[in-house]
């Protein structure tokens, strides 16, 4: 329900919920349930685990891990002192507190890889519009400790998979290698070289990045801007020959399990921590995703060429990513660790895949929905309300019910707005007897069962 059409009873100036963050309710509730099950359920088989972390955090996992350069945390984070004088930030992200966890509770000593997954809120301070809020959901996974190509295919693998298992079509991932430390470097200077050439052409706000983090230029959403990264250089010829090859061997698994993909040169991701592969995954417009099936069913089984004039995403697509990812194999270190610790995850944006066309929704096998409202009529029987719950508690058959209410005609009204298929009568009659009245509301046949046999007369009758 949005605010604009809630209850007549909020007088002017009635506390809201805070700009960009909002309530989710009944059927929506389910939706993000239904996801997060079914998540879970696919990283599970996959070898994920899950795990939980604060919503809160010091600020420096941030500032440290997804650097004070990016918009994310220099521009959008929620962050304040403590009574205490702490620095603490609302998790704009999740990766950076996985990896605090990991160093904190001596992860390193149990079999690598680890795997794990989570799920909940995370906040950026943004201008609240279609696709971004300020609070918002997350699904995600991260592999640390491991630095083979494989795991990078199966992060992507995984986040398609998912957003496939619950109805999205036409998924696409962009793709791109940003180097490692090696190589990175030379490229940096190539970019700069080539900004500090357009210079005038770029907005005030890039002419800040240039000399702070001039990778984030390829970032930038003004126009004029765009049209510059589109002819940047090209970091795939400056790669060295280890990310190069790590690289391919990620595209030919992407090939080998024909998912399709672009190669787009201009893909950095707004956080500092990735190192070699990034990529994000967006639905696409059915025609241009047939082609792209098909432009990869033909490059099966050929040499990858991890080059720009292989699989070129050129067109304008303003498309907001449905997730994204990365290798960050430097994270560790930036967070205090003596090595480094190579790894690679994926976040999923849940609120923007409950909105994507073809979503359907999985239903929450922890909210089943109810198919019987309860009715009780009289003292003696509103007494025994609880005992008819219970006797369904312990079957696992939820119901529905107004205990507080007396009269029949109100209860059978709600029973009947709400399209219920059964309903239970218990009446004074009923009460002495220990027995209910089972109906059904589409034929209105009735039976009278014995409430310590009701439980199997449900499984067998609703
Ligand atoms: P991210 O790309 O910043 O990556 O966020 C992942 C996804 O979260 C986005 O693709 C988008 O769907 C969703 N998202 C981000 N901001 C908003 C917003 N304001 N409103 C609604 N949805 C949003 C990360 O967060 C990385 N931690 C992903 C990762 C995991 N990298 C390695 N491991």
């Amino acid at each position: 329900m949005s605010k604009k059409n809630s209850s007549k009873e909020k007088k002017p100036g009635a506390l809201l919920s805070p700009k960009g963050m909002r309530d989710i309710l009944h059927e929506d509730f389910l939706s993000y349930q239904g996801f997060f099950e079914k998540a879970a359920e696919i990283a599970l088989y996959y070898g994920f685990k899950p795990i939980e972390t604060p919503i809160l955090e010091k600020e420096g996992v941030f500032t440290s891990g997804v650097g004070l350069e990016t918009d994310i945390v220099g521009k959008e984070m929620y962050s304040f002192s403590t009574k205490g004088k702490d620095r603490l930030a609302l998790r704009p992200e999740g990766t950076a507190g996985i990896m605090r966890a990991y160093l904190e509770h001596g992860m390193h000593s149990l079999p690598q890889p680890v795997m794990l997954y989570y799920y909940g809120p995370f906040f950026r301070h943004e201008k609240p519009q279609k696709g971004r809020a300020r609070e918002f959901f997350q699904f995600g996974f991260e592999t640390i400790g491991a630095a083979e190509p494989i795991i990078d295919a199966l992060t992507i693998k995984l986040t398609h998979l998912i957003l496939e298992e619950v109805g999205i079509k036409n998924l696409t991932i962009l793709i791109n290698s940003i180097g490692d430390s090696r190589c990175r470097p030379n490229y940096i200077r190539e970019l700069t070289a080539y900004y500090r050439k357009h210079i005038n052409k770029i907005c005030a706000h890039c002419r800040m990045r240039l000399k702070k983090n001039p990778l984030r230029l390829l970032d930038c959403k003004e126009a004029a801007c765009k049209e510059l990264a589109e002819k940047s250089p090209d970091i795939m010829g400056f790669l060295c020959e280890d990310c190069r090859e790590h690289f391919k061997e990620v595209l030919e698994y992407l090939e080998i399990m024909q998912i399709p993909y672009f190669l787009k040169h201009t893909l950095v991701r707004g956080i500092d921590y990735y190192t070699r592969t990034v990529f994000e995954v967006v639905s696409e417009q059915e025609e241009s995703s047939a082609e792209n099936t098909k432009e990869n069913t033909e490059t099966k089984n050929t040499e990858t060429k991890p080059s720009r004039e292989s699989k070129e995403k050129t067109s304008a697509e303003p498309m907001l990513s449905l997730g994204g990812g990365g290798r960050y194999d430097h994270l560790a270190r930036a967070l205090g660790s003596r090595r480094d610790i190579p790894a690679v995850g994926s976040a999923i944006g849940v609120d923007r895949v409950l909105s994507a066309p073809g979503y359907s929704m999985p239903r929450p096998r922890i909210v089943k929905k109810p198919k019987i409202y309860f009715i009780q009529i009289g003292t003696g029987a509103k007494l025994k309300s609880f005992t008819v719950i219970e006797a369904l508690r312990k079957v696992r058959i939820p119901l529905m019910h107004s205990i507080n209410k007396d009269k029949l005609s109100v209860q059978l009204g709600i029973a009947e707005r709400i399209g219920i298929p059964y309903i239970i009568i218990l009446g004074q009659k009923e009460a002495n007897e220990n027995a209910v009245i089972v109906r059904n509301m589409k034929t209105r046949s009735q039976e009278t069962v014995p409430i310590d046999k009701l439980g199997d007369y449900l499984k067998k009758h609703v």
